[in-house]
Formats: structure tokens, C-alpha cells, sequence
């Protein structure tokens, strides 16, 4: 197998990356932090120029890497992979506060598979050996025999390093859910993942009151980092979680969310809201709807929000309703596959 040097601009970087392995894979894999979200050629969040050699630009979309970019030169480091040596320039915003872990594979083993709530499942795993992440980042679980991996955030916070707990709700028709995780997966299976990845987390040096958007599974980055701020004094300034569902059969750690908002009554407020159902003590409608009733304004705060593009599209949009500008806002989408081959490239206000 050939492998080949990728120099990273403007750090100056050297790294070898072999012929069937993504750019951003060897960079990540070895110290050198690309931007990037996805790791799926949806996003567009790494996208970066090449100053020097070939690549093959593999699973980009033709949305986020569009054919005139690639003529002019730019490519999706997360899918493409190197024809020859390669020199890039990369748009590198680290943020000092935080360390950055180089990714890695485990093998793991299936713990616990339990439904939670309607189509979704809470699946925890322990890893070979102890893991390294930031409160928000996410694992690659290899699917087996099909040669596809996807991806699923981690639920709870970095100081659990081996059991690690994830959300996952079921995609009709998906490879990984349909085929995989709701069909045949049970306790006592191996798994393989990789990781730690992604950049949507806690920003421990800040001590901003923030407000947290979550729709379905869109929960679980939002958990690690609600409990690594409270359970482990990880950030200082308040958090309000609006956790969004249709029904009450469809939301999820009801209870453990109550049980925090009441032992961190001054750190932590939490807004469970149902769209297609009234209940006493739930937000009445869309979680964005609700979220813009209850805020007059927003300023000075930050905000993150997680699940499915279009919500966290509605979501900023509220949120910069409320004053909010983009670069306080972070964003986790949950493209799939269906967003690649379709289009899910996010709006360009936001680059975090
Ligand atoms: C950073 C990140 C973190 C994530 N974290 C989570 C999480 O914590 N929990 C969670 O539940 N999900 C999460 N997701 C989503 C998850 O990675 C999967 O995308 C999701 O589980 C669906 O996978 P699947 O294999 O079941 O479906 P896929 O096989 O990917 O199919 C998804 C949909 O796309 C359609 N489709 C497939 N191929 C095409 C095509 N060529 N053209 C048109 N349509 C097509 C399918 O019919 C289906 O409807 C995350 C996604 C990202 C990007
Ligand atoms: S991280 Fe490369 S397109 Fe999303």
C-alpha cells in the first residue's frame, strides 16, 4: 500500500497518510487538528485548498464540495484521500482552553442495549482501554459486513474513559439502525469504533449562561456536557436545556434531567417540551417555539444546540432572533446518508 506526505499549511506540518485513508484521518490520528464536523463530506466544515498534488475527492457531496471548487482547487479533507504528496491550507481555529485527543481504535464490547423511548434505544459499551474526549465529541462505529461506518456521539461525561453510553434513534431504512443496531446487535457483541471526533463541545474556559436546543437523540452530546459542567465543576456559567419531542413516548431522561435541575437548582434549568401532546409541567410546542416564547432576549449568552438539520436550522435562526450572534452559536447537525446524496450543507453564518 503507497503511502504518501501531506504537508499542512499554514502549521507547516508533516504527517503520511496512506493511499486508502482520508486527510483528515491521518491528521487526526496524528496530533494535527483539522476543523471538521461530519467526517462525511456533508458538512462542509473542513473544506481547504490544495496548494500542491492530487487527491481523490471520494465520498464528497457534489453540495458541499461543488464542481467548480474542485476545479479551483479545494477539496473536503474528510474524504479525500492522496494520489501523490500533498500540500494543503487549512483554516486552523484551535480553541487554547481545550486539548485535543488524536483518535484512535477500540475494540468494545456491548454492555447494555435498552429502549428508551419510541424508536430509540440507549446502548452502552465498554472500550479495550481508557479514552480521552471533550464533553460533546462523538465515536465511528464500524457496521459490520458492510464495510460503512457511522457515527454516534458520546451521552456521558470524559471522566467515565472506558463506559461509554449513546442515543440512538432508529432511521427507517438505515444501514446502521434498521439493519444493525435494531435488528441483530445484543449484549456481549463486539463492536468497533473510532475517535474521540467532532468539535461541538463544552467550552470549559467560558462561564457564559447558555441555552442548550436538543430534538430527539440531538440529547445526547447535550448530556455529557451538562453533566461534566454540574457532576464535575467543568463550567462555570448556567445552563437552560429545552429538550424537544413530539409526544411523551418519544422523550427520554426525563427523570435524570429533573433529578439535576433539582440538585443544581442555581446551575441549571430544564425545559422538556412536546409538540403534539399538552402536558402539565412541558413546554407546549416546537422546541423552538417554545425556547423564543420563554426568552425575551438571548444576549451575552451562548448557545448550542444538536439533532436533526432542520431543527438546529430553526434553532439558529431563534436564537439570532433573540440576539444572538453566530459566532456565539455551536452546532451539532445529525446528517445522514440521505443529507449527503441530497444536500445538507449548513449555512455559512455558522463555521463552528
Ligand atoms: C456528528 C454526528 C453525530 C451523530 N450522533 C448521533 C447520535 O448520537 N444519535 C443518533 O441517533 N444519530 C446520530 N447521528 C446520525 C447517525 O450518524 C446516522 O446518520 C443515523 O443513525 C442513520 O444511520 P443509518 O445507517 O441507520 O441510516 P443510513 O443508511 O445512513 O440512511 C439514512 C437515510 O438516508 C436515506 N439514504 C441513504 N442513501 C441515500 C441516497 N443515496 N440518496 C437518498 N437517500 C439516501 C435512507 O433511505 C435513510 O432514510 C449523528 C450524525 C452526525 C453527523
Ligand atoms: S467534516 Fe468534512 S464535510 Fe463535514
Amino acid at each position: 500500500m503507497n503511502s504518501y506526505t501531506i504537508t499542512v499549511e499554514p502549521l507547516g506540518r508533516e504527517i503520511e497518510c496512506r493511499e486508502d485513508q482520508t486527510i483528515l484521518d491521518a491528521c487526526l490520528r496524528n496530533g494535527v487538528w483539522l476543523p471538521h464536523s461530519c467526517t462525511h463530506g456533508t458538512c462542509a466544515t473542513c473544506k481547504a485548498e490544495v496548494l500542491d498534488g492530487d487527491v481523490d475527492h471520494g465520498g464528497s457531496s457534489t453540495f458541499a464540495l461543488m464542481d467548480f471548487e474542485r476545479d479551483e482547487g479545494m477539496l473536503l479533507p474528510c474524504c479525500a484521500q492522496p494520489r501523490s504528496d500533498v500540500t494543503i491550507q487549512a483554516d486552523i481555529d484551535v480553541d487554547e482552553d481545550l486539548e485535543m485527543h488524536p483518535v484512535q481504535d477500540y475494540a468494545a464490547t456491548v454492555l447494555s442495549l435498552e429502549e428508551i423511548a419510541e424508536d430509540t434505544r440507549r446502548l452502552v459499551i465498554e472500550l479495550d482501554r481508557e479514552m480521552a474526549f471533550n464533553a460533546g465529541q462523538y465515536l465511528k462505529f464500524q457496521v459490520p459486513g458492510t464495510g460503512a461506518d457511522r457515527t454516534y456521539s458520546i451521552a456521558n461525561p470524559p471522566t467515565e474513559t472506558r463506559r461509554l453510553e449513546f442515543h440512538i434513534r432508529r432511521t427507517p431504512g438505515g444501514v446502521a439502525t434498521d439493519g444493525w443496531i435494531f435488528r441483530s446487535l445484543a449484549v456481549g457483541d463486539p463492536v468497533s469504533v473510532s475517535g474521540p471526533y467532532g468539535r461541538f463541545v463544552l467550552h470549559t474556559g467560558d462561564d457564559r449562561a447558555a441555552v442548550l436546543v436538543a430534538g430527539g437523540t440531538g440529547l445526547a452530546p447535550l448530556k455529557s456536557m451538562i453533566r461534566h459542567a454540574l457532576e464535575n465543576d467543568a463550567y462555570a456559567g448556567h445552563l437552560t436545556l429545552y429538550q424537544g419531542a413530539r409526544t411523551q413516548a418519544w422523550l427520554y431522561d426525563v427523570e435524570e434531567m429533573q433529578r439535576l435541575e433539582k440538585e443544581y437548582p442555581d446551575r441549571f434549568t430544564y425545559r422538556p417540551c412536546l409538540s403534539e401532546e399538552i402536558v402539565d409541567g412541558f413546554g407546549s410546542g416546537l422546541v423552538t417555539e417554545v425556547t423564543e416564547a420563554e426568552n425575551a432576549t438571548l444576549r451575552g449568552h451562548a448557545g448550542d444546540l444538536c439533532g436533526p438539520p432542520r431543527m438546529v436550522e430553526a434553532a439558529l435562526k431563534t436564537l439570532m432572533g433573540k440576539r444572538l450572534f453566530p459566532r456565539d452559536i455551536y452546532r451539532e447537525d445529525f446528517f445522514d446518508e440521505g443529507d449527503r446524496a441530497t444536500g445538507g450543507v449548513r449555512s455559512p453564518l455558522i463555521k463552528r
